[in-house]
């Protein structure tokens, strides 16, 4: 006979506000829509019309050869600084039908005036083992220091990261553990637009944001295989004012991590699994201060990733992670569909127990549904001296209240079970 396999519905309401939890007054209802909002499409439609001007400078008058052999770095250096220069808006073109073998580049500005990246091709990363030197090991395409950059065309970007992935440490255990580029990085970029490009097969993390304000990321389609190592879809840190929207993210890791000072972003109509889900941290990390706030994640889909909706600290850490609502999820699948644990540890060896904690504040979970393989639909481990006191009264069918008495709760059965054999 097959095996007993527990499938919980769950719905869910909780609020903690201030380090209090809280009983929330209304019923949770409303269906999370994957289709755009009125003001989604017209801002896609804005930002796709405003992206086709510019004088072109095309990869191949700057030599060029697009047959995925030659390798196509200095000519993209080439057509980059000519565009950079520019004092008209310029496009980069990557043309169509064509694959353009890179190894490590790196885009700088400032620019004289707003520069397109338009892929309409593949950029694909080299396969070539001796092209990666161990001197920076963590980068493919870079893009630093850029205002009013745009990179769009509907193309790919091609980590090629199979080999990559065979010679992680988490993969092969003989293997050293050491650091795989990140396909696309964009750092000190302002009014940023990525839209409508499929990232695939990173190296490592897919798509990093870094020390970026004012950024819109829309349309992007990120794939690699669920079993592939530290395959982050989007990350995110020291970043302000970002909105993510309409992106589908499959792949072996977090499909985003929301890191140190991430502050006002929207993520909303997103798709997401396999995969590790929604992330914010790991905080706190070696007693550092940590800095997020005003995050909210909206509207978003998860199908058979080990967590939904997470926030996790080290012990020892200070600073904040505030004002988060997650709401109008749809979970299918999901082994921790909510998880708070500030007694996060990815270490060799175990953490040490500390008193002092980031402080998680004001996090709503609203309208969530869907179905978790596992018997907790809501695991919360807060710190001691930090603590999230207070009464817990969600949904209708929680069998379990919490006292506030102990610091470990997981809520069991909420909603309907059902039972398959
Ligand atoms: C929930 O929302 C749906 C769609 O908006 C509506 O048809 C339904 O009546 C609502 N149910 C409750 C219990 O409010
Ligand atoms: C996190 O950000 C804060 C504020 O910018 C900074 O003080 C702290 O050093 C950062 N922590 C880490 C681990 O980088
Ligand atoms: C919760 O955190 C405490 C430390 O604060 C730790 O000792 C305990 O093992 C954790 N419980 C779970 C279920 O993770």
């Amino acid at each position: 006979m097959a095996p007993c396999k527990l499938h919980l519905v769950f719905l869910a309401l909780l609020f903690f506000s201030g380090g209090a939890l809280a009983a929330a007054g209304t019923t949770a209802n409303g269906t999370a829509t994957a289709a755009a909002t009125p003001a989604t499409a017209s801002r896609v439609r804005s930002l796709a019309s405003s992206a086709s001007q510019g004088v072109v400078f095309s990869l191949d008058r700057y030599g060029a050869r697009g047959d995925g052999r030659h390798d196509d770095t200095p000519a993209l250096s080439r057509a980059w600084k000519a565009a950079c220069a520019s004092p008209r808006p310029a496009v980069v073109l990557v043309p169509g039908g064509k694959r353009y073998l890179l190894k490590l580049v790196k885009l700088s500005g400032p620019c004289k005036s707003s520069v397109t990246v338009t892929v309409k091709g593949t950029l694909v990363a080299s396969p070539n083992t001796a092209d990666w030197s161990d001197r920076d090991r963590r980068h493919w395409i870079v893009f630093r220091a850029v205002d009013k950059l745009t990179v769009n065309g509907g193309g790919a970007v091609d980590g090629n990261g199979e080999t990559w992935w065979k010679r992680s440490c988490k993969i092969n255990k003989a293997m050293p553990c050491k650091e795989a580029p990140t396909a696309l990085s964009f750092h000190y970029c302002t009014s940023l637009r990525v839209q409508d490009l499929k990232i695939v097969n990173s190296q490592q993390i897919h798509m990093s944001v870094e020390d970026c304000a004012s950024v819109q990321l829309t349309g992007l389609s990120i794939t690699a295989s669920g079993t592939s190592p530290n395959t982050d879809g989007i990350h995110i840190t020291r970043s302000k004012d970002v909105q993510v929207t309409n992106c589908k993210i499959k792949t072996g890791d977090d499909c985003m991590s929301i890191e140190n000072g991430t502050h006002n972003l929207h993520v909303s109509q997103v798709v997401c699994g396999p995969g590790h889900g929604i992330s914010i941290g790991s905080l706190g990390d070696d007693n550092s201060r940590a800095e997020v706030s005003g995050i909210t994640i909206d509207s978003v889909q998860l199908y058979g990733t080990t967590n939904g909706a997470r926030i996790k600290t080290y012990q020892g850490g200070s600073g904040y992670a505030k004002d988060i609502t997650f709401q109008n999820m749809i979970m299918d699948n999901v082994k921790n569909p909510i998880i708070i644990d500030q007694d996060y540890c990815d270490k060799a060896k175990p953490c040490k127990a500390q008193g002092s904690a980031v402080e998680v504040s004001n996090v709503v979970f609203k309208n969530i549904r869907g179905t978790t393989v596992t018997k907790d639909a809501i695991k919360l481990n807060c710190s001691k001296n930090v603590p999230c006191r207070g009464k817990y009264l969600p949904e209708r069918k929680m069998e379990k209240i919490w006292d506030g008495s102990s610091t470990a709760v997981h809520v069991q059965k909420l909603g309907h079970v059902h039972q398959s054999c």
